[in-house]
């Protein structure tokens, strides 16, 4: 077996105990070896096929030759089933082919930097017919992120669930999502998830605790939104296509002055008194990190 052109091995090792017990030898003689040598039966024997552990076993018990005969046909098989298994990251083949992907959910999620996101980034696979299509490949990709898994088959509803790690730099990253088209060019669907250092996370909190209520229009369990009471509306910190036109001193002036500081309501209230400097920049610092679409720091980083 050794280099194997069915198998496709480069290298096969075997250890038992601390002995060395040859590499790129086959199979059988190492079991050979394992099992005449009747003295350290009480040692684990390691077999390796290119470094990756195939299975371990420890040859311990005291067996009649007819036993060890069968043992080692179990062996063999084991190994057999190892070398079959396809090695992590070894593309999966699709069943089925949809003609676009469309998000479920998951994206626009904010965690801090090089943490898991909250949620699973859940997409779809579906027809011509806007069915959703079962068995086909999904594929995730994007800068600085990590998927767990980075590919998977669609469940029977035509979706596909990940896992993302967000990056170590506080940054908004793109999910790139893809599955194959029955004519072999792709559909993909891009995502944006945001990470944040941890000024913008101190931002996050002082937002969660002085701001939301208002500038937000959702409400929650915990929190009934102000917004709809409020004329005019306040822009909601997330919207970039506002707030990027607005300079960080103005930001910084309306948040500690109050609207009129910008010429705007008074019902945007005065935090100069409830507020630090640091929280003030950090909810600005926030507001820039959330921003969509994003806000160009031009060369400034927030949250470093
Ligand atoms: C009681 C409600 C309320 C709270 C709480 C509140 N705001 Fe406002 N905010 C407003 C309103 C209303 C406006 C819009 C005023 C206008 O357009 O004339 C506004 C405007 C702003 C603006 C200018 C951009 C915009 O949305 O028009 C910024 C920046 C801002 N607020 C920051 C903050 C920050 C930071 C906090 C928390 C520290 C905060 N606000 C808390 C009501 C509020």
């Amino acid at each position: 077996m050794k280099n194997s052109p069915h198998f496709g091995f480069t290298s096969v090792q075997a250890r038992h105990g601390n002995t060395e017990l040859g590499k790129n030898a086959s199979i059988a003689s190492f079991l050979a070896q394992i099992l005449r040598n009747s003295t350290s039966r009480s040692k684990f024997v390691f077999i390796r096929v290119n470094s990756r552990l195939i299975f371990r076993f420890s040859p311990c018990l005291r067996v009649k030759p007819a036993l060890r005969r069968s043992r080692s046909v179990v062996c063999l098989l084991l190994f057999a089933i190892g070398c079959h298994r396809p090695p992590a990251g070894e593309p999966l083949t699709p069943r089925a082919f949809g003609t676009q992907l469309v998000e479920v959910s998951g994206s626009r999620q904010v965690a801090g930097v090089g943490n898991d996101l909250a949620q699973p980034v859940v997409v779809q696979v579906n027809g011509p017919d806007g069915e959703g299509v079962p068995e086909a490949l999904v594929s995730f990709r994007g800068e600085g992120l990590t998927f767990t898994p980075a590919q998977a088959l669609s469940d029977s509803s035509g979706q596909v669930s990940v896992t993302v790690r967000l990056g170590a730099e506080p940054r908004s990253y793109t999910v790139v999502a893809e599955t194959a088209k029955p004519d072999h060019t792709a559909a993909s669907l891009e995502l944006r998830e945001i990470a944040l250092g941890y000024e913008q996370k101190v931002g996050k909190e002082v937002n969660d605790q002085f701001c939301i209520r208002c500038h937000d229009s959702e409400s929650t369990r915990e929190r009934v939104s102000n917004f709809d009471n409020l004329s005019p509306s306040p822009h909601a910190f997330s919207d970039g296509a506002y707030l990027n036109n607005l300079k960080d001193a103005d930001l910084i002036n309306i948040t500690r002055h109050g609207g009129p500081a910008l010429g705007k309501s008074a019902s945007m209230p005065p935090f100069g008194n409830t507020l630090d400097d640091k929280q003030i920049t950090a909810v600005v610092a926030y507001i820039r990190a959330v921003a969509d679409p994003p806000f160009q720091t031009s060369g400034v980083k927030y949250g470093k």
